[in-house]
């Protein structure tokens, strides 16, 4: 029976055949274990030599780190495998040797691996991180279906920028310009008029000269935005939401967070309502924790942001920033326009800021205003601007980071971790 290691459970007993390839291996006189992998798990194989013929074993003894196989075995129900399951193997036939590959299980330079990545991927920890990013998309996909929302998908070139102009990629578009797009935003406010509830998911370019463990050119974000929601509204779906995926991932990815060696305590608390504090009591609190230089006006940097959020066991909303410090679009505080009824959302543990949002503009004159104020053209936001001419509502959306949020989830320190192929400042290869 032709199967994969997730399905041996399955077998108990019964002999199957499974494609995989050697991720290490041990061997004595007698017995060779063979640690093996398929995509879907890891399973070790074990090659008795009196149970097989002397040219299987003599395969198991001499195959090489990364070959390919076809293995042959009777599923064994085994306590001591994190996996729950072992192959007595009754026969081997490699498909293709694998030479002097690169990643050996000893320790490799960051560099290095990044380097390899298109092979660093195969190892455990990657495979691991790689399937709870899956998990945190479908989790996305459920949460959102199961809320009344329709996927939308914003366009990837485009004509505008939503969140200021000096994070831009250029492109030619025939004989126009073009950007890739740093935030679907303003199309999703488009789309919400059209459809009510909407979101989207899908990869956004920032040409920004940062070189921290929070930040990649390319990458992917969550983008809800509803119609007629206001300033408390969002964030309400954004602390129903971000609980959904984290007790999704606690869920079903037991295994891999285990892998991962992830403390889930903190995990588990993950759960609405998560706390609010304003821009000001921020100041206040970084001011209290010795932070003397920070002053009313001014952003919050990663160590700021970790500071908020240790006095937090959970996610925290930061909310009204002052208008200055936010895009054009932001809603201003009808009793304090000097603030806007925004909130980022900061992960705890370090993470920062996994979520910004906030109501938008819906009065055309003050949108006008703020454009202008911000020398946006008027031409290339008239259709934005349309959107506040017919029928024209309260709404509110955010934008929640992938990568950072599954850094958090797995408890990695770098972002580059969390997506395939990551573009960071100096890296676009492989
Ligand atoms: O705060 P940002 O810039 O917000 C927007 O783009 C809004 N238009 C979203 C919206 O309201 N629809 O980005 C949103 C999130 C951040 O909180 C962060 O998690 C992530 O995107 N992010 C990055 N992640 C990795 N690398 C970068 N360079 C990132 N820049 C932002
Ligand atoms: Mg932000």
């Amino acid at each position: 029976m032709k199967t994969t290691i997730a399905e041996v459970r399955n077998y108990v007993g019964q002999e199957v055949t499974i494609g995989a390839w050697l991720a290490n291996k041990r061997s004595s006189g007698k017995i060779a274990f063979l640690q093996l992998r398929d995509g879907t798990g890891f399973i070790q194989g074990v090659v008795e030599k009196a149970q097989v013929s002397e040219d299987v074993f003599q395969l198991a003894k001499r195959m090489t780190q990364e070959s390919s196989l076809y293995v042959t075995g009777i599923v064994r129900e085994d306590a001591r495998s994190p996996f729950g399951y072992e192959l007595s193997v009754t026969n081997l036939q490699l498909i293709h040797e694998a030479v002097d590959y690169p990643i050996t299980p000893k320790e490799h330079g960051v560099e290095f691996l990044m380097d390899h990545r298109h092979l660093w991927l195969r190892s455990k920890r990657q495979h691991a991180i790689m399937k709870i990013r899956n998990e945190v998309i479908r989790a996305t996909y459920e949460f959102f279906n199961n809320n009344g929302f329709v996927k939308v998908d914003p366009p990837i070139l485009t004509g505008s920028a939503p969140e200021g102009t000096t994070e831009l990629f250029h492109t030619k578009y025939f004989d126009e310009d073009a950007y890739l797009s740093q935030s679907g935003q303003l199309y999703m406010e488009a789309a919400a008029m059209a459809l009510g509830k909407v979101f989207s998911f899908g990869p956004t370019f920032r040409a920004e000269k940062s070189k921290t463990r929070r930040h990649l050119i390319e990458f992917w974000m969550v983008e809800p935005e509803m119609a007629f929601y206001e300033f408390e509204d969002n964030l309400k779906v954004q602390e129903e939401y971000v609980s959904y995926i984290v007790q999704s991932v606690l869920k079903n990815c037991q295994l891999e967070l285990k892998t991962l060696g992830r403390d889930t305590t903190k995990l588990e608390n993950v759960k609405p309502p998560f706390a609010r504090i304003t821009y000001d009591e921020a100041i206040q609190l970084l001011h209290d924790k010795g932070f003397d230089d920070i002053e009313w006006g001014d952003d919050f940097g990663a160590p700021h942001e970790t500071a908020i959020a240790e006095s937090f066991d959970k996610p925290v909303f930061i909310t009204h920033y002052p208008t200055t410090l936010k895009p054009f679009y932001m809603q201003p505080d009808p009793n304090r326009p000097e603030v806007v009824l925004c909130a980022d959302l900061i992960a705890p543990e370090g993470y920062g800021e996994i979520i910004g949002g906030s109501e938008r503009i819906h009065d055309y004159d003050l949108l006008k205003q703020r454009l202008e104020e911000h020398n946006l053209s008027l031409d290339a936001y008239k259709w934005y601007l349309e959107l506040r001419q017919y029928g024209s509502v309260p709404h509110s959306g955010f934008g929640l980071g992938l990568e950072r949020t599954i850094a958090w989830i797995c408890g990695v320190e770098h972002v580059r971790e969390t997506i395939p192929f990551p573009r960071l400042l100096n890296r676009l290869y492989p």
